[in-house]
C-alpha cells in the first residue's frame, strides 16, 4: 500500500490515545504509521502525551511539565468512548521499543518547545531518521530541528499554505506540508507534489473527510479510525 494509513495517537478512537495499548490497536487494524506528541516531564523524561494538561484524558490537574515521571505513572488514561479501556502514559523510549524495529512510517510531533534536542537524539539511538516526519505546528521548532540535522526529515503541520509559505518551507528544509484536512483542493495538492512536498493530511474528523483527504492526491492522512479508512482503501 503506497498510502500512508497514520494511527492517529494510535487508534485514538477506540483505545486511551498516545498508549501502548492504542498504537497496537491501529497496527492490528492494518496501519502502517503511526502518529504521536512528544513532551517532557518534571524530571527531564520524554512521553507521548496531546493536550497541554492532563484533565481530558486523566482527570488531573496541571500539565506534563508539572509532574515527575512516577508521578505520571499513577494516572490513567481513558478513551472518553470507551472509558473501561486504560492505560498508562507511555515514554518516547518505550514507544520505541515497542516499534522503532517495525516496518512503518512515523510522524513524531514536538508539542513542547526545547524538546527538539533530546528527540532526535533518543530517535537517532533507535535508527529512527528513514522512517521518521518529525513533524511541529511551530515553524521556530522546525527550523531548530533542521539546524540540529539537517539531514532529517520535517513535515510542517498548518491549517493550509500560502505560496509564501511554501517559500519558507524549502528554507526550513521542510520535505512534508500537513494541511488541516478541511481546507484541502486537488488542485493545490498536485502544486505542491509538483514543487517537490509530499502532503500529509491531519484533522480527520469523520468519514468525509478521510475520503476526501485521499480523493485531493494527499500522501497519507493521520486517522484515529485507521479500520475505516482502511476498509474503504481495499474496497475502492
Ligand atoms: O496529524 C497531526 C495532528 O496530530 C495534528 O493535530 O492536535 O492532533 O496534534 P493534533
Ligand atoms: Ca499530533
Amino acid at each position: 500500500m503506497s498510502y500512508t494509513v497514520y494511527a492517529h495517537r494510535g487508534a485514538s478512537s477506540y483505545a486511551p490515545e498516545n498508549t501502548l495499548r492504542s498504537f497496537y490497536m491501529g497496527l492490528e487494524m492494518g496501519a502502517n504509521g503511526i502518529e504521536t506528541d512528544v513532551q517532557r516531564t518534571k524530571d527531564g523524561v520524554l512521553v507521548l502525551f496531546h493536550d497541554d494538561t492532563l484533565e481530558r484524558v486523566t482527570g488531573a490537574h496541571g500539565s506534563i511539565a508539572d509532574y515527575t515521571l512516577q508521578e505520571l505513572r499513577a494516572l490513567r488514561v481513558v478513551c472518553p468512548e470507551f472509558p473501561e479501556r486504560t492505560d498508562v502514559i507511555c515514554t518516547l523510549e518505550e514507544f520505541l521499543e515497542h516499534f522503532s524495529w517495525r516496518p512503518l512510517t512515523f510522524a513524531v510531533e514536538l508539542k513542547q518547545p526545547g524538546t527538539e534536542a533530546q528527540t532526535l537524539t533518543l530517535l537517532d539511538r533507535y535508527g529512527m531518521k528513514e522512517r521518521t516526519w518529525i513533524t511541529s505546528f511551530s515553524l521556530p521548532a522546525l527550523a531548530c530541528t533542521h539546524a540540529l540535522a539537517p539531514d532529517w526529515r520535517l513535515g510542517w503541520l498548518a491549517e493550509d499554505f500560502s505560496d509564501d509559505d511554501l517559500v519558507l518551507a524549502r528554507q526550513t528544509g521542510i520535505g512534508q506540508l500537513c494541511p488541516e484536512a478541511r481546507t484541502l483542493h486537488a488542485e493545490r495538492v498536485r502544486q505542491w507534489n509538483a514543487a517537490g512536498f509530499s502532503v500529509r493530511a491531519w484533522g480527520i474528523a469523520d468519514e468525509t473527510l478521510m475520503r476526501r483527504a485521499v480523493q485531493c492526491g494527499t500522501d497519507g492522512q493521520t486517522v484515529n479510525f485507521p479500520d475505516r479508512l482502511l476498509a474503504w482503501l481495499r474496497e475502492r
